[in-house]
């Protein structure tokens, strides 16, 4: 039986777009997986710490040289890296926070980035340990970053995300972007604006179970 990851990382909830077209994915899902499994992972109600000198300290020991202590600072390290490699697929949305990522998202970026659990460098060159799966991310942004427009430049949450997931191996990895939210602070329909961006979500979550777009 398939499990899809879900993971969100807008703090406004009700509010968010990201979190709503991630939860249309996740609807479409689970209708074309009745036997499935949804792990929800909300990183705005998990609590990370920003990773320290003995977080550091703990990966670089060798696991069976730890002391407890260390064992207990990578508690938390383990089990989000857990819910990567049992899952099939993952749907991640990410609301763009200052041209880059949501700090929630990156804090949970720096406990799953782990060599020889998600990456290695065993033969010299980089590889990632994340294989076999498959990646939607669903990102919102209040601005346009399309390319050719004159911000382009300024997005640093698409390449960062596809450069990251793929370095863990993750490289069938989709981006879905609903650019232009600040027009619904002035005014613009909730509703329309989400129509071709739902639309988008439904193709995506179709394309992915295999159907035809
Ligand atoms: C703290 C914060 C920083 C933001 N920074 C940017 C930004 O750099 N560029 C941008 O286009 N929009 C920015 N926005 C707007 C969000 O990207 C936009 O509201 C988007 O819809 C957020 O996704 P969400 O609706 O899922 O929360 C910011 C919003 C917040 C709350």
């Amino acid at each position: 039986m398939p499990t899809l990851l879900h993971i969100d990382s807008s703090p406004l909830y009700g509010r968010s777009v990201s979190r709503e077209l991630t939860g249309a994915f996740v609807a479409d899902w689970k209708a074309a997986h009745p036997d499935g499994t949804v792990v929800d992972r909300d990183l705005n109600s998990t609590s990370i710490p920003p990773i320290d000198g003995g977080w550091i300290g703990a990966v670089y020991t060798p696991e069976e040289a730890r002391t407890p202590e260390q064992k207990d600072l990578l508690t938390l390290s383990e089990s989000l890296i857990a819910e990567l490699e049992q899952a099939d697929e993952y749907v991640i949305g990410v609301p763009m926070h200052n041209f880059g990522v949501p700090s929630v998202l990156k804090l949970w970026i720096d406990q799953i980035a782990r060599a020889g659990k998600t990456f290695s460098y065993a033969d010299g060159a980089p590889k990632g340990l994340l294989t076999g799966k498959k990646a939607t991310f669903v990102i919102a942004t209040g601005g346009n970053y399309d390319a050719q427009t004159q911000m382009a430049s300024f997005n640093f949450v698409e390449p960062y995300l596809r450069s990251v997931f793929g370095f863990l191996g993750v490289t069938d990895a989709t981006f879905l972007t609903a650019g232009g939210t600040m027009a619904l602070n002035q005014g613009l329909d909730r509703v329309a604006f989400l129509a071709p961006h739902l639309q988008a979500v439904h193709t995506q979550a179709q394309v992915a179970q295999g159907g035809v777009a």
